[in-house]
């Protein structure tokens, strides 16, 4: 089966591509280009042992869709393509509403009229905002805090209006958590143009002399060090999570909505001595103000995963660090393209 992957140059999207190849299934990649680089697609070609298509473009354009369904084999779709910065998206919610709203809307479109009924979408854990009761399952109820969040959750409200119109629809809408690290070659992994926001790219340019020091968003939180906890995944782990809703969409029609965490909490320390550890060197840490939109806590309970998909997490911490610090040594970013 082909596989079309938007995004799949992104970071996810690429772990996701590998993956798919590791399962045997070949993958299709449109993509922009707005947040990776072109010189991601040599890569997968050498993690996949075989040529990865790429169709160029935006997942907004139609006209592009319709041609790409009509050229290509695709049996179903991986929906990464997005923009996913929460800070940003409160400064340009035009941008964040259209890319991710409409994006899904031309997507499902032209899908419809392809006959192409399967999808795996791309969601978060931001759509629940601070949870009430910990670990966080399916059922609790969404408040997203962030024009972010809120476009994922809107996609997802379509998702399920979409596959209780029609029986034909094969939906998995997949709640990541926090994905870190990068595959165990070094040949992709996170590259963020900038400065990162996520917490271990930040700590592998710091730890790599890019950063003079780490800063550390909150120490008040009401968690046992003060920093904020989150539930990291290693992104294997992640993508190996979107082949497994592959396989269990082949025969199950219907929306699933499916939390991917590990199921457990690491504050920001947690993480800093585990990268330290990983890494054999030690990082400058300064603390600053808690930053607006974040919460204190959350982490997932993966059970529903593990119970429908039989997945669960096989990478632990010291994996997402060594694998992240490994990526980072070997440059930790694409050539400009
Ligand atoms: N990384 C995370 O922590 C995280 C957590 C939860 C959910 N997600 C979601 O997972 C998806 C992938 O995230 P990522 O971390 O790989 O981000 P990323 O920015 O690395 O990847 C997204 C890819 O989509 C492409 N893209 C953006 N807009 C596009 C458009 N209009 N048309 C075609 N391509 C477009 C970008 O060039 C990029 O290659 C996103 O939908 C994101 O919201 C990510």
């Amino acid at each position: 089966m082909t596989v079309l992957v938007t995004g799949g140059a992104g970071y996810i999207g690429s772990h996701v591509v590998a993956a798919l190849a590791r399962a045997g299934m070949r993958a299709l990649v449109l993509d922009d280009f707005s947040n990776s680089s072109r010189a991601v697609m040599p890569r997968l070609e050498r993690l996949a042992g075989t040529h990865v298509p790429l169709v160029e473009g935006d997942v907004r354009d139609a006209t592009l869709l319709r041609d790409t369904f009509a050229r290509h084999p695709i049996s179903a779709v991986v929906h990464c393509a997005g923009l996913k910065a929460v800070g940003e998206s409160g400064e340009r919610p035009l941008a964040y509403w259209d890319v991710n709203v409409n994006g899904s809307f031309r997507l499902a479109e032209v899908m419809g009229e392809a006959g192409v009924a399967t999808l795996v979408f791309s969601s978060s854990a931001t759509v629940y905002g601070q949870p009430e009761r910990l670990p966080v399952d399916e059922s609790a109820p969404l408040k997203p805090a962030s024009v972010y969040g809120r476009t994922k959750r809107t996609v997802e409200d379509f998702l399920r209006d979409l596959a209780a119109s029609n029986a034909n629809w094969r939906i998995a809408i997949l709640r990541y958590f926090n994905p870190a690290g990068a595959h165990p070659s070094a040949l992709i992994g996170e590259a963020p143009r900038g400065r990162p926001n996520n917490l271990v790219p930040f700590l592998c340019r710091t730890a790599a002399g890019e950063f003079p020091e780490l800063s550390i968003f909150g120490t008040d939180y009401p968690t046992p060090d003060g920093t904020g906890i989150r539930d990291y995944l290693h992104v294997d782990d992640l993508a190996e999570g979107h082949v497994a809703a592959l396989r269990y969409l082949a025969d199950h029609a219907g929306a699933l909505t499916l939390n991917l965490g590990m199921g457990r909490g690491f504050s920001v320390l947690e993480v800093v001595a585990a990268f330290e550890r990983a890494c054999g060197r030690s990082v400058t840490k300064s603390f600053a103000p808690r930053r607006d939109g974040d919460i204190a806590c959350v982490y997932a309970d993966p059970a529903r995963a593990q119970r429908v998909l039989g997945w669960s997490t096989s990478r632990d911490l010291d994996a997402i660090c060594a694998d992240a610090w490994r990526w980072q040594a070997a440059g930790g970013g694409y050539e400009k393209g």
